[in-house]
């Protein structure tokens, strides 16, 4: 039987190895440190609407295609790991808090109706009905009844649990090499100089993937996010999750089921910086209480950094690469998590050789040549 080697277990590549099992193949996970990866730090948010912006209408098609497969992804992910993979269906409000700010959402509903996109803009009075919890700056806002959150660290026990129980195996290592004959793969190295062989090699490192040695350039750089966890305890929850343009910067607010609420977060271009700042805690703490004045008073249990796998034009790289034997699944950039059923899914077809889905087509490493 052929041996599929996967470079990365974070929720990318478990996805991946999961469902490459369920087609009967033999696959191991080669995983780095998993507390540094992206799929622990994330917010979860499943936002192709609001985290869109106006440069980038071919990731958005993406983005839509994989949200519409998450709801039968994670009641079968539950049922094949025997955990509740913390898909949670509540709309998001984007909102907006000074007169500035507030042209800036208009610009974006604007967009997103020429887009066709369903979201529906709220007057004052229908913005506190539908989330209580915003405070008095916050005069406008739109509601996407579709953009929901995963709790991303119990999504990646479901996932870890279900490849397991699928046959896959993980080995710890931190890969250096891709190695090859000629055109062809034939494994990886690890940085302790040790070689795992295989017959195909999938890409899924995330942030790291621009560091491997390979016979190609593979245009992966980490954007460093700051990223914060409140919990709420007794006080009052949010019932939606929030973003907002405030004073012409942004955060979010997601609220989990147990009464934490991510807040983020920084967008740096600092490489593999691991500093958590005084400035980026402020930042984010000054706008989150600008609008929801509440998390002002929750506890502060988590400070993290984490790296985005950005690329030039900020989509994905799927796909087949220049080495036979070698699929791409890395650059998820801001949308790890919303991507993960529909990427997993793209890119195990291709590995088994059922060729490249269309959707994936505009998404290959191809488009960055010359
Ligand atoms: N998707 C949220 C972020 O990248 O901060």
């Amino acid at each position: 039987m052929l041996h599929t080697l996967i470079v990365g277990g974070g929720l990318i590549g478990t996805a991946t190895a999961w469902r490459l099992a369920q087609r009967g193949h033999r696959v191991t996970v080669v995983a780095g440190d998993r507390s540094r990866a992206a799929s622990q730090v994330a917010a979860g948010m499943l936002a192709p609407v609001t985290e869109s912006t106006f440069t980038e209408t071919p990731l958005m098609a993406l983005n839509l295609a994989s949200l519409e497969r998450w709801d039968a992804f994670a009641t079968e992910l539950a049922e094949a790991g025997g955990r509740d993979p913390g898909l949670h269906r509540h709309p998001t409000v984007s909102v907006a808090a000074t007169p500035d700010d507030a042209a800036r959402l208009r610009d974006l509903a604007r967009w997103l109706a020429d887009q066709g996109q369903d979201c529906r803009p709220l007057t004052s009075r229908e913005l506190r009905t539908t989330e209580p919890l915003l405070g008095p700056a916050v005069r406008s806002g739109l509601l996407v009844e579709r953009d929901w959150s995963c709790d991303n660290r119990r999504l990646w026990l479901a996932l870890q649990a279900a490849a397991e129980r699928a046959g896959v195996r993980t080995v710890a290592g931190s890969v250096t090499a891709v190695e090859h004959d000629g055109d062809r793969v034939t494994g990886v190295r690890t940085d302790g100089g040790e070689l795992l062989p295989a017959d195909r090699v999938v890409l899924a490192s995330g942030a790291w993937a621009g560091g491997h040695e390979l016979p190609f350039e593979l245009p992966v750089r980490p954007v460093k996010g700051q990223i914060l966890r409140l919990a709420a305890g007794d006080l009052p929850r949010l019932s939606t999750t929030v973003r907002a343009f405030s004073q012409g910067f942004e955060v979010y607010l997601v609220p989990r089921s147990d009464g934490e609420v991510v807040v983020g977060a920084t967008v740096e271009e600092l490489g593999f910086d691991e500093r958590v700042t005084a400035g980026g805690v402020y930042e984010l703490l000054r706008d989150a209480r600008r609008v929801v004045p509440v998390s002002a008073e929750y506890e502060l249990t988590e400070c993290r950094v984490g790296w985005r796998p950005g690329t030039p034009d900020n989509a994905p790289v799927l796909g087949p690469s220049p080495l036979e034997g070698l699929e791409l699944a890395v650059g998820m950039h801001r949308n790890g998590v919303l991507l993960t059923p529909l990427v997993a899914e793209l890119v195990a077809r291709s590995v088994a050789g059922d060729g490249l889905d269309p959707l994936a087509r505009p998404f290959t490493l191809a488009r960055f040549a010359g």
